[in-house]
């Protein structure tokens, strides 16, 4: 009697120990999936505003109905809990080999971040295009023009962009792909209005060389980066202030590229 209660009690514990499991396991895996972080998106958003045309910036205000750049900047991330916006999860990140090209990689069927920026453009310059899908994918172009900045999102699909690259920061066990997307920005301890107000001071010759190019230019820029990254990381590395201090420079001038760039493509747009 007293043996099959405790049996009972058992698979009840068991029970709750996977339930809890399972819980932990799928926050951390929310928290892995999350980008440039909400704070590396805004920015970008905020520096974008400085840079849009008279132009640009009516037409951007009448299909957010006001809202800032950087307030929506972070939509693409938000609807990752939605399933009914599952296909777009491989819309943020473009993986190909280092000893290889993107043109050279068999394409994934699911689209990439590459094809998303350009799927954007095009649904924004449509004529045909609903206000709704207007705003959607303006909503995205916002946020993607982010990712394609973080160069772990120009990665490698064997590590899922560093996701599986598992690394120390501030003596806390996390990866490689999270220290660049939010930890090390988090750790800067700077706002994202902080951010877009202390960017670098540009001459106009290499602001004129930042905003030339194309997004397929863009996105090798990130993959350098993306290089030079493994090149001087190990996969199990204490990171720190030394990393920061390597590092946080090019993030802040990643978001600053991002931001000037996607003005870029919505003043082209709304012209
Ligand atoms: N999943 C697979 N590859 C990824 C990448 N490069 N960035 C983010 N998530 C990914
Ligand atoms: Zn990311
Ligand atoms: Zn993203």
């Amino acid at each position: 009697m007293s043996n099959s209660i405790f049996a009972l009690n058992n698979i009840n514990m068991l029970r709750f120990l996977i339930a809890i499991l399972f819980f932990t396991c799928s926050t951390q895996f929310a928290l892995a999936t999350e980008d440039w972080g909400r704070t590396g998106h805004r920015a970008t958003g905020e520096i974008a505003e400085k840079h849009l045309s008279k132009k640009a910036k009516k037409a951007i205000d009448k299909l957010l109905q006001g809202a800032s750049l950087a307030l929506v900047s972070n939509y693409g991330d938000a609807i990752k809990s939605d399933s009914a916006y599952r296909k777009y999860g491989p819309w943020h990140y473009v993986n190909f080999p280092f000893n290889s090209t993107y043109e050279a990689t068999e394409k994934s069927e699911k689209g990439d971040l590459y094809v998303a920026i350009n799927s954007c453009v095009s649904v924004l310059k449509d004529k045909n295009a609903t206000q709704e899908e207007k705003v959607f994918y303006l909503k995205m172009l916002i946020h993607f023009m982010g990712d394609l900045h973080q160069p772990l999102h120009v990665g490698l699909a064997e590590d899922k962009g560093g996701n599986d690259f598992q690394v120390r920061w501030f003596n806390k066990g996390t990866n490689l792909h999270t220290v660049w997307d939010s930890k090390m920005l988090d750790s800067y301890k700077m706002s994202y209005t902080e951010l877009a107000k202390n960017t670098t001071q540009l001459s106009k010759k290499e602001l004129k060389t930042i905003q030339q190019g194309t997004v397929k230019d863009w996105m090798y820029e990130s993959r350098a980066l993306c290089k030079t990254i493994y090149a001087t990381t190990q996969v199990g590395d204490k990171l720190g202030y030394r990393y920061m201090y390597d590092y946080v420079d090019i993030a802040r001038m990643q978001l600053q590229k991002g931001g000037i760039r996607l003005a870029v493509l919505l003043n082209e747009i709304f012209a």
